[in-house]
């Protein structure tokens, strides 16, 4: 073990630099434009799995982007078997002007780097690579089996996923599925989550008249399909910050007193959460902190809305048309293909006559929740400890990971989700970036994990 703490203290320099190539590859999954770049990012995770040392290395392709897999499976029989899971695609970069460094220019500054990807997910899933081969070069084998899969299109909702799953679910078969794409809860203040929210996110569409109009020569007689959208948008939730489609909560698994305790443990400032944030105060449902609403209660938020005159100065229009793009956090038990159908019922009952509504489902994925006792959480839990000597709380975060519950679904394997981001690092926005010492003591944290799990 001194040996493999040794190794990669050595290692840090050589180890910076190629994560700085990964980072180069713009791999924006949503971006037809950048399809060949997800398709050289696929390329170079393969080349990467070969440097390491896996074996039955293969570029799968999909009817969207390519999954690549590769595997070590020399531990024996009777030792456990791991599946790594994460993704190389990113989120696009835009707005661009706010990025102090280009996007796909990977940067240090004050021990962090700085690029798209950083922590969501290629420095994460490099972490994780890094630590395998921390195990092959010191000691020539890994403590368990291991298998690794990393997706390119996680961040557009792992469409073709669930059916690579079923596909080769004998290829997949592991005892614990281990993804370090979530975060800890804090910096120093490590954590294993537990749970994830689902998504279902929708578009709405209303149309009005069949050209935008002089807003003084028809408005007044002629619905606005804005105004109509505004009045649509404000009737989904109530006073207390509740969603009123009808049946939304139906399914919705109540957070536990133990839970709520655990909540209540976790070291959570208001008022330092507001101030780096610059709100005057915190928002949402009545009845919980704030806590227990990012993490464990459902939401609604319109995270776009467009239509009539967007330029600068004034021009009076009454627009033809106006849209807007709601998604919603779900938790366990709900169901992301239930709330769109829900939802979509609900947007037509509460439509105005006067103008035509049309809602599309855009993508979604199911909520998670991970057992905490399982063999896998064990290990983590000690490797975690034994890394960043402390003992690591147990959360729930607010992002989704659509693949998660169809690992426990369909390879019947509990996940382990042993993220070492943090949530400030601005993931999905502009100067994204990874803090380095979190970077390097995940490899170990990591390492440490399969020596735990062998135990
Ligand atoms: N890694 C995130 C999810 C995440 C972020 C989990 C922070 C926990 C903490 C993942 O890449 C992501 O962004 N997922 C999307 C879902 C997808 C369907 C677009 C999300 O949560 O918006
Ligand atoms: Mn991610
Ligand atoms: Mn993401």
């Amino acid at each position: 073990m001194s040996n493999l703490l040794a190794y990669l203290e050595q290692q840090q320099s050589a180890h910076l630099e190629e994560l700085q190539d990964f980072l180069k590859i713009p791999s924006i999954s949503t971006a037809p434009e950048h399809k060949g770049d997800v398709l050289r990012c696929a390329e170079w995770v393969q080349n990467s799995m070969k440097s390491i040392g896996l074996e039955n290395i293969q570029i799968f392709p999909t009817d969207g982007h390519p999954v690549v897999y590769g595997e070590h499976l020399h531990a024996g029989k009777d030792a456990p078997t791991v599946l790594f899971y994460g993704h190389y695609d990113v989120q696009p970069v835009d707005p661009l002007h706010l990025w102090t460094n280009k996007p796909f220019e990977p940067t240090v500054r004050d021990g962090k780097i700085y690029a798209r990807g950083a922590v969501d997910d290629k420095g994460q899933v490099f972490m994780q690579l890094k630590s395998l081969e921390a195990h092959l070069k010191t000691s020539g084998k890994l403590p368990v089996n291991v298998k690794v899969l990393i997706e390119g299109e996680e961040e557009i909702g792992s469409v073709n996923l669930e059916s690579f799953l079923r596909k080769h679910s004998s290829m997949l078969a592991a005892d614990t599925v281990l993804i370090s794409d979530t975060a800890m809860f804090a910096d120093e203040v490590p954590s294993l989550c537990y749970g994830l929210r689902g998504l279902c996110y929708m578009e709405i569409t209303v149309t009005g008249p069949n050209r935008d109009l002089h807003s003084g020569v028809f408005g007044g007689a002629v619905a606005n399909p804005a105004n109509a959208l505004a009045k649509i948008i404000a009737q989904l939730t109530d006073e207390y910050g509740r969603i009123t489609i009808p049946g939304f909560y139906d399914d919705v698994l109540p957070l536990t007193p133990e839970e709520r305790e655990e909540y209540r443990r976790l070291p959570h400032d208001e008022a330092a959460y507001c101030k780096e944030l610059n709100i005057p105060a915190t928002d949402g449902e009545f009845g919980y902190g704030t806590l227990e609403k990012t993490s464990a209660r459902p939401t609604l938020d319109v995270n776009g809305i467009w239509g009539g005159f967007m330029g600068e100065g004034a021009k009076t229009v009454l627009p033809g048309k106006a849209s807007a793009k709601i998604s919603m956090r779900l938790v366990p038990n709900q169901n992301t293909d239930d709330i769109a159908k829900k939802f979509a019922a609900y947007i037509e009952r509460i439509a105005p006559p006067t103008v035509r509504v049309e809602v599309t489902n855009l993508h979604g994925g199911n909520p998670a929740i991970t057992p905490t006792d399982s063999k896998g959480v064990r290990a983590a839990l000690r490797a975690m400890e034994r890394a960043f000597g402390k003992k690591p709380f147990l959360t729930r975060e607010g992002g989704s990971i659509p693949i998660v519950l169809l690992f426990q679904t369909i390879l019947n394997a509990p996940v382990v989700l042993m993220g070492m981001g943090l949530n400030t690092e601005n993931l999905h926005s502009p100067d994204e970036h990874f803090t380095l010492k979190n970077f390097y003591r995940g490899i170990i944290a990591s390492a440490f994990f399969y020596d735990e799990l062998a135990k």
